[in-house]
């Protein structure tokens, strides 16, 4: 029996960062770095950090704001809301929920959050695509938003260096010209690596019992393992990703990545044989903005004019997990 499967418009994209700037010189008054050495080995030059009670919610909701205003949608005609989170500032109530109460999206509209980390934004547009095609939901907003900062040992050089804040939101909906905006998607996930990257929740054991072990609520990671497992499979995925849509790289107008660091972009950029003008990278200015970083790269790269609307753009991002995803898009005019 063949489904009548209905297709997905992307209809509006947003992003949001938070005002404060922190340059790699400045990271310098807290332990031994240069800018020489986090530029050349990562491209990162500076990140947004939130500051004073400013938080992963706050940003969420400007970006979504700003989705929603460009897909002309009002907040009321939302019927599911996905937020995708690395670690959100609360683990209830969710994201999702609390960013429903800010837009006054009505209060019957279901509400959740997903941890997939920086393959967030992928993650959920694989979640909203289920249930746009099957009919479920009509129009989903999906908001990826992480305040990393805050979660981080500013003392580890080799893993505060790297992230910094930000959002980015996509409303998708039932497309009415039959069109799917989503060419092809696909996600992934090895739990085998879950050491990697990790931010343990702590907490403690009930006094009249064996204490549990105190873990530090920082994140930690294997900076070089995640390079070496990331430079050795994003190429190829990518590729493969493209060839299982029966298409070419050349068919597709812009990478869209995940902003990790810059040598994995390259990598990634050089199996494709792009030129530099197809490939979005911001990390320069963003640092890697986790599950908010693929939103960003977008919308900022069509507000600077280096995405050209009426294109195709492949997105792909991976984080702990470890997870995986990419996705080829159709961008529409007036998206953002
Ligand atoms: O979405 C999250 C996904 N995460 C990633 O994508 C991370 C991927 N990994 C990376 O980007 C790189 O592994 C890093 C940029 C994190 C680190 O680069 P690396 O070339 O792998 O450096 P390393 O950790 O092997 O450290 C090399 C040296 C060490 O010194 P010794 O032991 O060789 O004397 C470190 O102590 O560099 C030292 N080092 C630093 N020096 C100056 C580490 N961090 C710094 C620093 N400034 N910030």
């Amino acid at each position: 029996m063949t489904q009548n499967l209905k297709p997905l418009k992307i209809a509006g994209v947003g992003y949001c960062v938070p005002e404060t700037v922190v340059t790699n010189d400045d990271l310098t008054k807290l332990y031994d770095t240069s800018d020489e050495w986090i530029y050349s080995r990562t491209g990162i030059k500076e990140r947004h950090l939130v500051s004073g009670n400013e938080g992963a919610v706050d940003l969420g909701e400007k970006a979504a704001k700003q989705a929603l205003e460009k897909s002309k949608i009002n907040p009321e005609n939302v019927d599911l809301i996905i937020a995708a989170s690395s670690a959100p500032p609360k683990l209830y109530p969710a994201i999702a929920c609390q960013i429903q109460d800010r837009l006054g999206i009505p209060n019957h509209v279901p509400a959740f959050d997903i941890t997939a980390a920086c393959s967030g934004l992928i993650y959920g547009l694989s979640i909203a695509k289920a249930y746009i095609s099957s009919g479920m939901y009509k129009t989903i907003l999906i908001v990826a938003t992480d305040n990393n900062s805050r979660l981080l040992d500013w003392e580890d050089r080799s893993t505060s260096i790297l992230f910094g804040d930000g959002a980015g939101a996509m409303v998708v909906t039932e497309s009415d010209d039959g069109v799917d905006d989503i060419i092809a998607i696909d996600i992934k996930a090895d739990g085998t690596l879950g050491n990697l990257i990790e931010l343990p929740l702590s907490g403690q054991n009930c006094p009249l019992v064996e204490p549990c072990e105190n873990h530090k609520q920082y994140i930690v990671m294997n900076g070089k393992e995640v390079y070496k497992f990331v430079a050795r499979v994003l190429p190829q995925y990518v590729e493969d990703l493209i060839s299982n849509a029966d298409m070419k790289a050349e068919d597709i107008d812009y990478l869209i990545p995940h902003q990790a660091n810059l040598r994995i972009i390259h990598a990634v950029q050089e199996r494709l044989g792009y030129s530099d003008d197809k490939v979005v990278t911001n990390i320069k200015y963003y640092g890697n903005t986790s599950a908010a970083s693929i939103p960003i790269a977008l919308a900022e790269g069509v507000e600077k004019g280096n995405v050209k609307l009426g294109s195709t753009a492949i997105l792909c991002g991976f984080g702990a997990g470890m997870t995986w995803g990419g996705a080829i898009v159709r961008l529409r005019e007036g998206i953002c």
